[in-house]
Formats: structure tokens, sequence, C-alpha cells
């Protein structure tokens, strides 16, 4: 080539060719403010149970996962979301353990309040962990999910949060209106700073399988499905349409769920809207990932970190992750904070 005096007018490479210019045209970072940590939390006192579909997750009970709270506000995790594991015993056709002001959950609340105010705590707005056959709502007497008898029940768990002193309620039932129920329902009761993250870009995916074995919902739901409520992952147009309702009945902060394989309905979701958008990168996307390190087939810390910082390039404003306290880990190791 030098020979024929013809040179590449235009070279990409220079650019990366120094650490010091990558840096300088990085278009997407991730940093500990943009990370929400989902915990799982169980009755008892100094438990811890593993999940084996989730290697390094385990469910812990509210003194143990104080002290996890307690990491989180050294890490500077900004949030903590809350998914219960409930005893078969206390589990019904109704789900009406979701409304207990006494229930895992507002205790699980009141205690993190109370020692870590600064903590922002989210609660998971749905039946499935409560009901003896897995789904998300009441049904009728064929199986079907129910959707109006069903927002009464989330309004009653909704407020059983809130008044416990959750921050953010967030309702991943795929239910139609409860978004502007609960609102209504949180406003009669001054409890007008309470904001909802709307899961409402919320697939029918078989990816949340190791987070119903998590919250024990999975032999109960058997071979039934979610489809009749939750979206059909071949569609996105109807991923904007719930957007806007949901924004429209009063959500302050959006979802798309599952993460990694939805990243265009993450985009078009956030180039649309503008609103605070989040994803949440779930439980089959962590086992997926977690198999790979563990056959040392990805390396760890790339692999990781990748995944996450993809999200914030496809216009994340927040991810939900249960590798947020290992990622924030690194992140105050590289001073990234
Ligand atoms: C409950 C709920 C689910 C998840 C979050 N909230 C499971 C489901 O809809 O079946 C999944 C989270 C994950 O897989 O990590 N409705």
């Amino acid at each position: 080539m030098q020979t024929l005096g013809q040179f590449p007018s235009v070279r990409m490479r220079r650019m990366r060719h120094d650490d010091f210019s990558r840096r300088l045209m990085r278009e997407s970072r991730l940093s500990v403010d943009d990370l929400i940590y989902p915990v799982f939390v169980t009755e008892g006192t100094n438990t811890r149970v593993k999940v084996p579909s989730l290697p390094g997750v385990e469910r812990l009970s509210i003194d143990l996962l104080l002290k996890q709270a307690e990491e989180c506000v050294k890490l500077g995790i900004p949030v903590m979301a809350l998914f219960p594991s409930i005893e078969d015993s206390l589990k019904t056709p109704d789900g009406s353990e979701a409304a207990n002001p006494d229930g895992l959950i507002p205790r699980t609340v009141r205690a993190l309040k109370e020692h870590f105010p600064e903590l922002g705590v989210m609660c998971d707005v749905a039946l499935d962990p409560y009901t003896t056959h897995g789904q998300d709502g009441l049904i009728d007497e064929t199986g079907f999910i129910l959707n109006d008898e069903t927002i009464e029940m989330l309004v009653r768990q909704s407020l059983a949060q809130a008044e416990a002193g959750a921050d953010i309620v967030a309702p991943s039932d795929m239910m139609d209106g409860r978004i502007g129920i609960i609102r209504q329902e949180l406003e009669k009761r001054g409890l007008i700073y309470t904001k909802i993250m709307a899961y409402s870009a919320k697939y029918a995916s078989c990816f949340y399988g190791p987070f119903r074995d998590a919250v024990g919902s999975s032999s109960n739901l058997g071979r039934s499905n979610k489809a009749v409520y939750q979206q059909d992952p071949a569609n996105t147009n109807e991923a904007l349409w719930e957007v806007g309702l949901d924004l429209a009945e009063g959500a302050d902060m959006v979802m798309v769920k599952p993460g990694m394989p939805y990243l265009d309905v993450l985009w078009r979701v956030k180039q649309e809207f503008l609103a605070p958008t989040y994803v949440y990168q779930v439980s089959g996307e962590y086992a997926m990932l977690m198999a790979a390190i563990q056959n040392g087939w990805l390396d760890e810390k790339k692999a990781i970190m990748e995944s996450l910082v993809c999200f914030k390039r496809a216009g994340a404003d927040g991810i939900l992750t249960y590798f947020a306290p290992q990622a924030a880990r690194w992140l105050a190791e590289e001073g990234r904070r």
C-alpha cells in the first residue's frame, strides 16, 4: 500500500489507540446511581436459603437483609427492590396475604426504613408469590385471570406497602388500568410522594423461570403461562402503547423487561416518551451469564459490565440487576462511583 502512496483518509483506529482518547469519546457510562438491587426476603432469623437456579442469590430473613442493605448504602446503590418468598400455608386462591399490613413485605419495609431511611425501597405489586396457583391475579373457575377483581387486591397490596414506608410501588401484574386506580387511591390517602414504577413493557418471557423458583411460584404455576396478560415477545408497537397508557395513568417511571433480548424495545420507549425508563436484567439473563461464567466460558467482570453498559447505550436510566453489589464494587475500585 505504502509503495502505492495510498492511505486511508479517515482512521477510526486513531481515537481507539489510547486509553485517554477512548475515555474522551465514550458515549455511555455505568454509574452506581443506575443500579437497583432486587432481593428475596423470607421469614425467620439468621436464615439464608440458596436458589439453585440463581447461583449466588439467596433468600434472606429480615435480619440478614438489613446487613445487605447496609452494604448497599455503603456502596451507594440507590434502591433495593423487595420480593417475598411466602410460606405455603399463607397462600390462597385470592392471594390476600399480599394485602396484610403486617405481612412479610410491610415488615421488611418498616425495618429497612427504620435503619436506613436514605435507602430507596421498592416493592413489587403482583399476587404471584401469594397465590396457590402462582398467577399474578385472581382467577375464575376456568383458571382465567380476572382483571378488575385483581386490581382491588393490588390496590390493597400497594397501600399496605406504601403505608409501611415503601418509596416506590412497582406493579408487575399487567392488569389493565391498575396504574391509574392505584395512583388515585394513593392520592386519596395523602401518599402523594409514593412513586410508581410501572412494569409497562413486560413480556410473557421464559426468562423469569429462576425468579419463579426464588419466590416459590413455579411449581404452583405448573404448565400454565401468563400470555393472557403479559405481552407477546414478537411485539414492540404494543409496548409503546402500554407505556403511553401507564404514563397517562400516573406512572413516574416505566420499565422494560426482560432486558438483553429487548434492547430495541428499551430504545424505542426512551426515544418516544423521554420519561425515566428502567430495564430489568431478569433472573434468566443472570442465570445464563452465571452459567457461562462458572464454566469459565465468559470472563466474569467483562461479561457483567458489558451487559450493563449496553442497557445504558440503549437508553436506560437505571437497571434492576442481581449483579448490582458486584458491579458497584467494581465501579468503586475504578474510582467511578
Ligand atoms: C412478578 C414478577 C416476576 C418477575 C418480577 N416480578 C415474574 C413473573 O412475572 O412471572 C421476574 C423477575 C426476574 O425474572 O428476575 N409478577
